[in-house]
This record gives C-alpha cells, sequence and structure tokens, in this order.
C-alpha cells in the first residue's frame, strides 16, 4: 500500500532526479541530495537552475547550503490547522519531514473518532514534534514527546507555541528512546498510541548507541508492554536502507499482533507526489497498528 501526502498547499516537491530533489517551501525553492531519485530529472525544467538554495554535499561527510538569494534564517510553513517553523540546517534537513503529512492525517482522525477518551500518545525519536502537534491538536489528552538532542526538543517547543498548543498537555523530554521506555514499564504506564520514527543510526543524551536493526526488536517489545490494552494505535517509520515494509510486517505480527490481537497491520511506502510529473517520490516506509 503506498500512501501520498498530497494535501499540502505550501509545501511542493516539484521535480526529483539525479539523486535530488526540488522543492517549495513556502515561498523559497531548496535544491537538495536524494540518494532514492536514481531516475533522471526533468532536465527541460527551468527551476532547476534557479533554485533559493541549494545544498551540496562535501566529499568528507556533511556538506553546507549555497545561498542564491538572501533567505531568513527560518520561516513558518502550515500544514491545516499546524504551523512549523522551517529552517535550512547544516545537515540538509528543514526542521520537517512533508510525507509524515500523511501519518499525521491518519492518527488525528484516529483521535478525533475517539473524542470520548481520555487517550495518551508517546512520540518516541520525536525531531520537532510534527506528530506530537498533529496528536495534540487533534485532541489527545496527553502527548510526551520523547528526542535524544536538546536543540530538536527546543524546536518543538516552538512548534508546539506555533500552533497556539501552549495550553495542551504536551511533556517535552530530552532522553534516550529505549531506556525512557523501560523506565515507563517499571513505573506501569502504558499509552493509547505509540508513534516511532527510528533513524538508522543515532545516539542517545549520553552516547547510547542506537542501531535500527540491533535494536528494533527489543524495542518494539518493550514499546508492546505499554501499549494499552485499550489502545488505538502505534506507527512505526523507517528510512533504513535495507528494511522493507514486509520486515515491518513480520516484527508487528511477531510482536505487536499476540498481546494486542484487536486490532490489523497495515504496512507500505510513504511518498510525496511530483508536482512536475506523473511520479512519486518514495519517502520510507511504515508500519501501522490500528484498533479494529
Ligand atoms: C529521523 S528523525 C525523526 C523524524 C520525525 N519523526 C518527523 O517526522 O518529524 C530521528 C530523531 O531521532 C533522534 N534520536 C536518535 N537516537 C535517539 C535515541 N537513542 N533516543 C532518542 N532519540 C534519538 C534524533 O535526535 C532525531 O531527532
Amino acid at each position: 500500500m503506498r500512501r501520498l501526502a498530497d494535501q499540502w498547499n505550501e509545501y511542493l516537491c516539484l521535480d526529483a532526479g539525479d539523486g535530488e530533489k526540488l522543492e517549495q517551501w513556502g515561498p523559497y525553492v531548496l535544491r537538495r541530495p536524494d540518494p532514492q531519485a536514481i531516475w533522471p530529472k526533468d532536465s527541460g525544467y527551468d527551476l532547476w537552475n534557479r533554485p533559493d538554495a541549494v545544498y551540496h554535499r562535501s566529499r568528507s561527510g556533511g556538506g553546507s547550503w549555497e545561498f542564491r538569494k538572501t533567505l531568513p534564517e527560518q520561516w513558518k510553513i502550515h500544514y491545516k490547522g499546524l504551523t512549523f517553523k522551517v529552517a535550512p540546517t547544516g545537515f540538509k534537513h528543514t526542521g520537517l519531514f512533508p510525507e509524515q503529512a500523511a501519518n499525521w492525517d491518519w492518527m488525528s482522525s484516529l483521535i478525533r473518532d475517539h473524542q470520548d477518551e481520555e487517550l495518551r500518545i508517546l512520540n518516541l525519536f520525536a525531531y520537532t514534534g510534527g506528530a506530537t502537534m498533529a496528536c495534540s491538536a487533534a485532541g489527545a489528552a496527553e502527548v510526551v514527546h520523547v528526542d535524544a538532542a536538546k536543540g530538536m526538543v527546543a524546536w518543538a517547543k516552538e512548534n508546539r507555541d506555533l500552533c497556539g498548543l501552549e495550553n495542551r498537555k504536551i511533556r517535552f523530554l530530552v532522553d534516550d528512546t529505549e531506556k525512557f521506555v523501560q523506565r515507563e514499564k517499571r513505573r506501569g504506564r502504558t499509552y493509547h498510541g505509540i508513534i516511532m520514527d527510528p533513524p538508522s543510526y543515532g545516539r542517545g543524551p549520553n552516547g547510547e548507541v542506537w542501531k535500527f536493526e540491533e535494536q528494533i526488536t527489543p524495542l518494539l517489545k518493550a514499546c508492546a508492554d505499554i501499549l494499552d490494552d485499550h489502545a488505538l494505535f502505534f506507527l512505526i517509520n523507517s528510512y533504513t536502507t535495507g528494511i522493507g515494509a514486509t520486515v515491518l510486517d513480520n516484527l508487528l505480527s511477531c510482536i505487536l499482533l499476540p498481546d494486542h490481537p484487536d486490532g490489523t497491520v497495515e504496512t507500505g511506502e510513504l511518498g510525496i507526489p511530483l508536482q512536475q510529473r506523473r511520479m512519486v517520490l518514495p519517502c520510507g516506509i511504515f508500519g501501522r497498528w490500528q484498533r479494529s
């Protein structure tokens, strides 16, 4: 199953190819690397030659932005009722993964359909909080946002304020995902929705090493233990090379379904439609469990 993030007004993926993508982020056009876009770009599309900023990879790793126009350090972008801060960062990110909007819509509508329930949601590897804001705005009673990077948690708090969610119950934690989940298990705390967007490789705040292939199974087992008996959903994303949707399907079927048989699993690919051609930019995979 392919799920498209095709409801954006202020973000567009204009074209992609030859290892890059050309995107409209509000008023600005950014050109940056995308290792999946190995097909030829639309070379007749003139905007490829006129982006406002281009991210160049350096041979020694990392890279930097070349600004062809003076861009503000940061600006805002809206998605439905949400507002986020966008900024070109030193590691080619912009502070938002626009394909995740397909997941935000899915979880928001589940939460809205169960307004009568006091829903506690846990967002792991939560980055700048796209999913956190979507769940809180949809009416979740509490959202717990966990990320290892202090800077990302600070950015997520800015997004909370931009979304006007200051008075909602959102707990922001700079913590290691695995340690946090184990602690919640000991405390006997449970969640009605768990979201995770783990990187291939990452580090906790105290240098704890995260490797997707090695740690995903124990983490999912621990998460299955803190998923409430009346849970509504569970979501895992992956951008890890070599991990296909069937792997997520098998993981969720083996680990989640035995304790939570009252739900169904769906896995697939996330994508963003290209504006310039009838093609889709693939953007990682998802595995979803949802109460039947
Ligand atoms: C790819 S981003 C997630 C994207 C996000 N879910 C979204 O769509 O907006 C991965 C995040 O995981 C965090 N991270 C990496 N290792 C971690 C760990 N061991 N514990 C907690 N967070 C970690 C990073 O700081 C980063 O913000």
